[in-house]
């Protein structure tokens, strides 16, 4: 079966929709997030509009800042603690990767903890990794949310992470972790990731490599989570890091490329951002 990313992104943001209504009846005003681009990178780009087209649906004020590549670490920094300052700003988020001469953990740790609907900052991730509130990162938690959608037990279930980043491998690692299941993080260095892989209950992967999970990796009846966007180096389509055809066969559930994964973040960061306002204003009154 295949899980909708789409669909449930759907449902998700239409409660947020409700939210905004209901913050503008009290406060007066929508949640603003302000989303900056540094460059010209084409997947950054249009990440950035798809995050600023879901801003607008579910009634948020949203603002996008660009600037050049050649935008100095100090100039940017500057920009971020004037937007930390402003209190009509609810959410702050710098698209990752940024240009190598800037440092973007100093980027990271300079938003406003507050503002941060990344999950990103030190504090955050601090806060995750201790079981104290926190906000989550976006992907992580769609994931999670897929698969509660798709009605997958995540309780006492093996669980394999295939990728090991700050934005994805790690927190997803720790949120399944924390609802009981037993998590083993792999990645491309793993010896025999085939047998690692195929011991998996749920299976996550987020390793940035086309169609590289192939059917004799994944075991019968196993949720397979696809966090890749690549492109095909044959066709040039976009895909993901499991072979989709092949995989489908096998697995109990599967998300899509596109379509699975990429909506549930979007979504996941409108909910993040109201959030944040949420608990702004509340700490006026
Ligand atoms: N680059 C890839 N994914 C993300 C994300 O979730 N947030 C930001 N800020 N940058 C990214």
């Amino acid at each position: 079966m295949q899980i909708s990313g789409t669909d449930l992104a759907k449902e998700i943001k239409a409660e947020v929709k409700q939210g905004v209504k209901d913050a503008v009846d009290r406060y007066g005003r929508p949640p603003h997030l302000v989303v900056i681009l540094v460059g010209e990178d084409p997947a950054s780009q249009s990440y950035v509009k798809g995050k600023g087209k879901d801003a607008e649906e579910v009634g948020f004020k949203s603002t996008t800042l660009r600037y050049p590549a050649t935008i100095s670490e100090e100039e940017l920094l500057h920009i971020i603690r004037d937007l930390n300052k402003d209190d009509e700003v609810d959410g702050i988020l710098v698209q990752l990767p940024l240009p190598s001469h800037i440092d973007e953990d100093k980027v990271i740790e300079t938003i406003d903890q507050s503002k941060d609907v990344d999950g990103f900052h030190p504090a955050n991730v601090a806060a995750l990794w201790q079981k104290r509130p926190c906000t989550y990162p976006c992907t992580p938690k769609g994931i999670i949310k897929l698969l509660d959608k798709a009605g997958v037990d995540i309780n006492g279930k093996r669980a394999v992470v295939i990728g090991r980043s700050n934005i994805v491998g790690l927190p997803v690692a720790k949120m399944l972790l924390d609802r009981n299941a037993t998590v083993t993080i792999a990645h491309s260095k793993t010896t025999d990731l085939k047998k690692v892989a195929s011991e998996a209950d749920i299976l996550v992967v987020a390793i940035g490599r086309p169609r590289f999970v192939t059917a004799d990796m994944v075991k019968e009846g196993a949720a397979v989570i696809d966090v890749g966007v690549n492109r095909d180096p044959a066709t040039g389509k976009l895909c993901g890091d499991v072979d989709f055809n092949e995989v489908a066969q096998i697995a109990g559930v599967i998300t899509p490329v596109p379509g699975g994964v990429g909506p549930m973040t979007r979504a996941c960061l409108m909910e993040n951002t109201l959030e944040c306002y949420l608990k702004n204003q509340e700490s006026k009154i």
